[in-house]
């Protein structure tokens, strides 16, 4: 704690309790122009803006729930910075005219929970947590609550069902959390990063923070480089870049000076990009690179694969991880996703079928009508039963001819 607070933690809610301001809050955050970290990319002060007035209490809930392969951002900062999520949590209460938040984190991250419950702790021993916070009058109690390690349970809806204590499944949309949420109230859900972000805003201005970045894809975000690169770790990055600059400049390139072969720019649920000009050309903004290439920036994980890995193997064990992960509320995620996994675990293992890359196709179309169309369309409850049609997309764009001399095609035609 006095660690953190030599480094100033805990100034900007003291000055956000001073000033009493929300709408002070919030315009500075509309006009950083902060998109959400979790994947969705949407814009947090509209978030905001949507919240019902309607009487009932408003909660804030916060998405530690990080279950996604590759995606080890957030663990960054619940391990190694709790009292920056737990001031960040404050201001964003403040915000929304929330008193109680909660922060839930997937099972797995006891670490992380031991020291954000540490963290809290201590702000509330320092006064910045609990009744009549430095005399403002106003109350805010956090509670921390550790899921049992469910991916799905980082879908918003799901994770809500979780916290009330359900199985968690998600819900069918609308209505929306921010108007039907937590115990049937109104209820933002906001990334990890997300809200360490707000105390940083509204410390430079949010035009300044606006300044950063490219685009609609202002500011910095934590990116989770993994995979064949030679330094791979969680990086701050500025939008902007090009994806050139971070695999081979911030990750320091292949190892073993290799050939980069593909990469997955937005982690293990979207479209993947080759060794072209074009592909690390691109620039890492959220909808430059969705308008481009068909893919998107997800929650900030970096795949990278050398010449030497089989696409069929990753696809495969992405494809595995989905199908063990779908929860089985709806049919197409629920069948569709087992039945992708068994078909590329026969292509990957030497016992393809000449027909099987159709075979995808066509299961794949059955989650996501328009197979290798991106962002997505979709036929499920929620996006997670798309995300095996990405590998599948990125099979058929950029490597059928493998896939196709792996399976036999050619041998038998
Ligand atoms: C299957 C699935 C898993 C998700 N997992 C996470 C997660 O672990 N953390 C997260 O912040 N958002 C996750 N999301 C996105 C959330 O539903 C939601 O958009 C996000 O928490 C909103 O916060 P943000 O606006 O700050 O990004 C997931 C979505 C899906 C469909």
């Amino acid at each position: 704690m006095q660690r953190a607070q030599a480094d100033g933690a805990y100034e900007m809610w003291k000055e956000v309790l001073r000033r009493a301001d929300v709408q002070w809050i919030h315009d500075e955050v509309k006009a950083s122009g902060l998109r959400g970290r979790g994947g969705a990319n949407f814009p947090t002060a509209i978030k905001w803006e949507s919240l019902p007035d309607n009487g009932l209490p408003r909660h804030l809930v916060i998405n530690g729930d990080e279950g996604e392969p590759s995606t080890f951002k957030d663990r960054v900062l619940l391990e190694g910075d709790p009292h920056a999520l737990v001031e960040g949590v404050c201001i964003e209460a403040y915000r929304i005219g929330s008193h109680r938040a909660f922060i839930y984190l997937r099972g797995e991250f006891a670490l992380g929970a031991d020291r954000v419950q540490q963290a809290i702790n201590e702000a509330r021993a320092a006064g910045f947590v609990g009744t009549n916070i430095l005399g403002s009058g106003f109350d805010l109690e956090i509670v921390v609550h550790r899921g049992a390690g469910a991916y799905i349970c980082g879908e918003e809806s799901a994770l809500i069902e979780s916290l009330e204590g359900k199985r968690g499944m998600p819900r069918i949309k609308p209505p929306l959390p921010i108007h039907v949420g937590l115990y049937s109230q109104p209820t933002v859900v906001n990334n990890v990063e997300t809200v360490c972000t707000i105390t940083h805003i509204l410390k430079m201005g949010g035009a300044e923070y606006a300044k950063l970045g490219v685009n609609r894809s202002t500011g910095t975000r934590l990116a989770a480089i993994s995979g064949h690169v030679k330094q791979p770790g969680v990086y701050e990055l500025e939008f902007g870049m090009t994806l050139r600059d971070i695999i081979f400049g911030i990750a320091g390139g292949i190892r073993d000076d290799k050939q980069l072969k593909f990469f997955l720019p937005g982690g293990a649920s979207f479209q993947w990009l080759i060794n072209s000009d074009e592909h690390l050309d691109q620039v890492y903004d959220i909808d430059d690179i969705s308008a481009k290439l068909g893919t998107t920036l997800g929650s900030g994980a970096i795949m990278v694969y050398d010449q030497d890995t089989d696409p069929l193997l990753v696809a495969w064990r992405l494809a595995k991880f989905y199908a063990h992960e779908s929860c089985g509320k709806c049919t197409p995620c629920r069948e569709g996703s087992g039945w992708i996994e068994k078909v590329l675990y026969r292509m990957s293992h030497g016992l393809g079928r000449p027909n099987d890359m159709d075979a995808l196709l066509d299961i794949s179309a059955g989650i996501s009508p328009d197979v290798m169309k991106a962002p997505f369309t979709q036929t499920t409850i929620c996006p997670l039963g798309p995300s095996p049609v990405s590998a599948v997309a990125s099979l058929q764009k950029w490597f059928r001819a493998e896939v196709e001399a792996a399976c036999g095609t050619e041998a038998q035609a």
